[in-house]
């Protein structure tokens, strides 16, 4: 035993000097329950009583001598962690900066928030749709010019949706009255691109639908939706309209001014700016929704987000929206 005891010794100095040896590793080897030193001990137990007495002190000179070259190991272990720590540390730091809601999406839930309040419910519809949908429900004539390859993008047998209408009837189909709903969506027409219209821009559709709905009705949420948006000075008009899918129908300018050459420019000349056409659920469309127009009426209306967000926060050219250009963007991340 005095032998094994020399030798076991001997491994030890041999892994200080080779300096190969992680603490764990040295545990494994010599400490733990199968380690070198602990069969030695358990070898020890089993001795006489006359050898015992001789070889006592050298084993637990052993196990202490290895105990402390284990604990030399773990120390060197962490510094050479700190080490590589401060490497860490003096990385040069990039800074991410942080992101914000696109101007669209500030305008669209503000919108949401106040129409909310009135207790309309939120949905939304695909941006590829049908005809039916887009066009037929919504009491548009078979040869309708907004059909015309002009306004609409096909793509196949369907069309990239012109309005948010088309959400309207898939939830009168799906749902039974008393209904209110706002249905926020991206809307596409192949129109000529320029500061004031895109070829895809964003709408705000809202239905209302019950027994005895009038256009009062409208009226006077719209007004209160105004105010709550522009305050109680906000200057707005009705102007009689056509849409096939309501009757009447009204469209209403909000008062920008000809005060600067941009006012001028984006009201053309006469100070005001359409922002949303509105109107009665013309009859056809409720019939072709199975909702019995003898017993229920009611209104609804288009809102484009894109030229309330031109309002709202002094835009001027309707395609910087999706330009992409980072500093027109970060202008509104603290919004
Ligand atoms: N869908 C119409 C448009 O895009 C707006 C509208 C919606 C008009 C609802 C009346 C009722 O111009």
């Amino acid at each position: 035993m005095e032998e094994q005891i020399r030798e076991v010794r001997k491994q030890i100095d041999e892994a200080i000097r080779k300096n190969v040896t992680s603490a764990e590793q040295f545990r494994i080897s010599f400490l733990s329950k199968k380690g070198s030193i602990s069969l030695l001990l358990d070898e020890f137990r089993k001795l006489g009583p006359v050898e015992k007495k001789k070889l006592g002190k050298p084993l637990n000179e052993l196990k202490s001598y290895a105990e402390h070259v284990m604990i030399d190991l773990q120390q060197n272990e962490s510094v050479l962690n700190r080490n590589e720590a401060k490497e860490l540390f003096n990385l040069p730091v990039y800074l991410h900066e942080p992101g914000g809601k696109h101007p669209i999406n500030l305008i669209r839930d503000e919108l949401c928030g106040i129409f909310n309040k009135l207790g309309f419910d939120l949905v939304e519809g695909p941006e590829l749709e049908d005809d039916w949908h887009n066009f037929g429900a919504l009491n548009f004539p078979d040869n309708h010019p907004a059909r015309d390859m002009q306004d609409t993008f096909f793509a196949g047998n369907k069309v990239l949706r012109t309005h948010t209408s088309s959400v309207q009837i898939r939830e009168m189909e799906e749902r039974k009255p008393p209904m209110r709903l706002i249905m926020p969506g991206r809307v596409f027409r192949n129109e000529a691109v320029s500061a004031r219209s895109n070829c895809f821009f964003h709408q705000l559709e809202g239905l209302y639908i019950d027994s005895s709905v009038s256009f009062a009705d409208l009226k006077q949420t719209l007004y209160y939706f105004i105010q709550e948006l522009f305050g109680e000075n906000a200057r707005v008009r009705f102007r009689p309209s056509y849409f096939p899918f309501t009757e009447p129908s009204a469209e209403m300018d909000v008062w920008v001014g000809t005060d600067t050459e941009d006012d001028y420019r984006l009201t053309k000349g006469t100070g005001w700016l359409e922002i949303l056409g509105c109107g009665m659920v013309h009859p056809n469309v409720l019939q072709n929704c199975s909702i019995n127009p003898e017993i229920y009426s009611g209104f609804a209306f288009g809102l484009g987000l894109d030229r309330i967000c031109m309002l709202r926060y002094g835009v001027k050219d309707i395609r910087d929206f999706f330009s992409g250009d980072i500093r027109f963007l970060k202008q509104f991340a603290s919004f």
